[in-house]
């Protein structure tokens, strides 16, 4: 039994830089046509020279033309329409970070006063730049992101023409916002549509599972589940794969991330198979954020088969999600086409 999926997106990937980067854009590259990637660097991507200078190493630690970088600048309330003009096809989202919510964040917004978004917002809504949000409030872990609702809500109304993308949701709350609001859109990730906090922290503590947003309930799962495997069109694929080095994570003070970058492929199929619902995969892995980006990925042909995948223990100095495990199917070959 095989599978052929065209040009899979991941439309949310931390690559990082230096040292980090080259040990583990392959493991993108080799399997996606594209990604989103983060822009969380340190310093934060804040300009277009930086922005160009990080393609730049990102193309070249890939180290061939069939994956394509979308790449994204780290929100700041200042930017104006001339500035984001600058950036022309170079900018394919503005990510926005509530300040020290998560790795690298410490930049990002203090408040949400609609007032002093305006200019920033009004400007991406006109360019058609579509703001990504890291939707959680500093509230209790559990309801972080449930209490951000208001603020997704209070974005939408105020911005109706700009594309607002919930970044990897992992509540039932967030999935029935999607309905309600013609311009909210979501990212999912692979892990939020397999684990709850019980697989974090139910028995042994599993740094490797530990991220933000944490892993929610079994009926947020299955609302995630139910909306990814029938590829609702207003959702897309977004790994949220975010590599840290082991000692960061078996350590005392865990970093946030998993990483799910040379599986995720894999372990999509497997779990589509299992619910019977192949045939939506590839909308929800590259058509739906085809149509909501407005983008032409490259064109890039994957074939998976149905035989046993062991896991490795480590990509580089990362452990990946389902290490030294085995998975029911495995790649088999990459077809790349004309523009790749
Ligand atoms: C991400 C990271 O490590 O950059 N961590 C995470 O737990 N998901 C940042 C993020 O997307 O929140
Ligand atoms: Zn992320």
């Amino acid at each position: 039994m095989t599978i052929t999926l065209k040009s899979p997106l991941d439309m949310h990937l931390h690559l990082r830089d230096g040292e980090m980067l080259e040990q583990i854009a392959k493991c993108s590259s080799d399997t996606f046509a594209g990604g989103l990637i983060m822009p969380n660097l340190v310093p934060p991507v804040t300009t277009l020279d930086e922005l160009i200078a990080y393609k730049n190493r990102i193309n070249k630690a890939t180290n061939d033309n069939s994956f394509k970088p979308y790449m994204t600048l780290f929100y700041k309330p200042e930017y104006n329409y001339d500035f984001l003009k600058s950036f022309g096809d170079e900018l394919t989202a503005v990510k926005l970070y509530p300040a020290g919510i998560t790795t690298n964040s410490e930049g990002g917004l203090s408040g949400f006063d609609i007032e002093v978004m305006r200019g920033s917002l009004e400007a991406m809504s006109e360019l058609g730049i579509p703001l990504c949000v890291h939707g959680e409030t500093n509230g209790f872990v559990m309801d972080r992101e449930a209490e951000f609702s208001s603020i997704y809500a209070k974005l939408a109304t105020n911005f109706p023409k700009l594309k607002i993308i919930m970044e990897h949701i992992t509540t039932k709350e967030s999935v029935d916002l999607l309905n309600k609001f013609d311009n909210l859109y979501a990212t999912i990730t692979l892990h939020h549509l397999l684990i709850t906090l019980d697989d974090v922290a139910g028995g042994m503590l599993r740094p490797h599972l530990f991220c933000k947003p944490i892993a929610k309930r079994p009926h947020d799962r299955d609302a995630l589940l139910k909306v990814a495997l029938d590829a609702h069109p207003k959702v897309m694929f977004g790994s949220d794969s975010a590599p840290h080095p082991k000692h960061a994570k078996e350590a005392c003070g865990c970093a946030a991330g998993v990483f799910t970058a040379p599986i995720a492929l894999i372990a999509l199929v497997e779990l589509f198979e299992k619910h019977d619902k192949l045939d939506n995969l590839e909308r929800f892995l590259s058509a739906n954020a085809i149509n909501i980006y407005g983008i032409t990925p490259l064109e890039k042909t994957i074939t998976l088969e149905k035989t046993p995948y062991l896991v490795p223990e480590k990509f580089g100095d990362v452990v990946p999600m389902f290490a030294g495990e085995e998975l029911s199917w495995s790649l088999t070959s990459i077809t790349k086409g004309d523009n790749a």
